[in-house]
């Protein structure tokens, strides 16, 4: 499930030049050390790599709250994340269980340098220039 956006049309160029873009970046993520890179991700992001910081409050205390409960505190449509999947055994329709961030957020919105989609550039953490948070190298 994608999330719902007006101007399609030019939502879906600007996120075709946008992947074109992070084509570009992610050869230049490569030679992160010879270019003095920020890449996070090794690769193409994956729930592991979300986890790496989303489910740990320790280390990123400005989450407030463990991700479940960030869901949770956005609304109480629970169909509207959690869909009905069949289940043979049971044959009959159960409540899915979410998982993998990449189902839902798109990579164009946690990918890209400041300036870009990537919503990480638009929280307080970075509006007052603590790189270092999420930036360890
Ligand atoms: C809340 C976390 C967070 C903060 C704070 C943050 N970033 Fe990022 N930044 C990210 C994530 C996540 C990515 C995507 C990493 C990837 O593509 O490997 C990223 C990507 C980037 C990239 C692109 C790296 C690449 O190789 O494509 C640049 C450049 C960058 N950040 C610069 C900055 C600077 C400068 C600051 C501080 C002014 C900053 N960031 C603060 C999370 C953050
Ligand atoms: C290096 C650590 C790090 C990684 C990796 C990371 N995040 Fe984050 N992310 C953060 C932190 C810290 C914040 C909150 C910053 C703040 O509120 O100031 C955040 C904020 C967000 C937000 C909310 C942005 C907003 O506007 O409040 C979303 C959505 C998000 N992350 C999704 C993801 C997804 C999906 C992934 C995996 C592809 C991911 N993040 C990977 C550290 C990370
Ligand atoms: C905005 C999307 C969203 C909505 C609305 C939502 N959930 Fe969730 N829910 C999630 C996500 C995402 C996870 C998995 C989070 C994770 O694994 O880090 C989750 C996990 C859960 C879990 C497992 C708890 C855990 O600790 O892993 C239960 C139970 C649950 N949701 C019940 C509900 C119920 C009941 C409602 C309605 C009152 C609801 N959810 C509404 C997104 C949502
Ligand atoms: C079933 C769909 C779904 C899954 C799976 C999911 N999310 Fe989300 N998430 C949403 C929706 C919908 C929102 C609200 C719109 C938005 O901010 O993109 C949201 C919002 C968020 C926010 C911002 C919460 C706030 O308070 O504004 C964070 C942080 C986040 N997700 C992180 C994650 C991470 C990390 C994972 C995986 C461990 C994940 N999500 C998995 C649907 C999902």
């Amino acid at each position: 499930m994608k999330k719902g956006r007006g101007k399609k049309n030019w939502t879906l160029a600007v996120a075709c030049l946008f992947a074109l873009w992070i084509f570009a970046q992610a050869a230049n993520a490569k030679n992160a050390d010879a270019t003095g890179g920020m890449s996070i991700y090794d690769g193409e992001p994956t729930e592991a790599d979300c986890r790496m910081c989303h489910d740990d409050l320790v280390s990123f205390p400005m989450l407030l709250a463990p991700n479940p409960d960030r869901h949770h505190a956005l609304s109480t449509d629970c169909l509207g994340c959690h869909s009905m999947v069949w289940n043979e055994v049971l044959q009959a329709d159960v409540v899915s269980s979410p998982r993998d961030c990449l189902t839902c957020h798109d990579v164009a919105d946690i990918e890209g340098p400041p300036g870009s989609t990537n919503v990480h550039h638009q929280t307080a953490t970075f509006a007052a220039r603590d790189c270092g948070v999420c930036h360890t190298n």
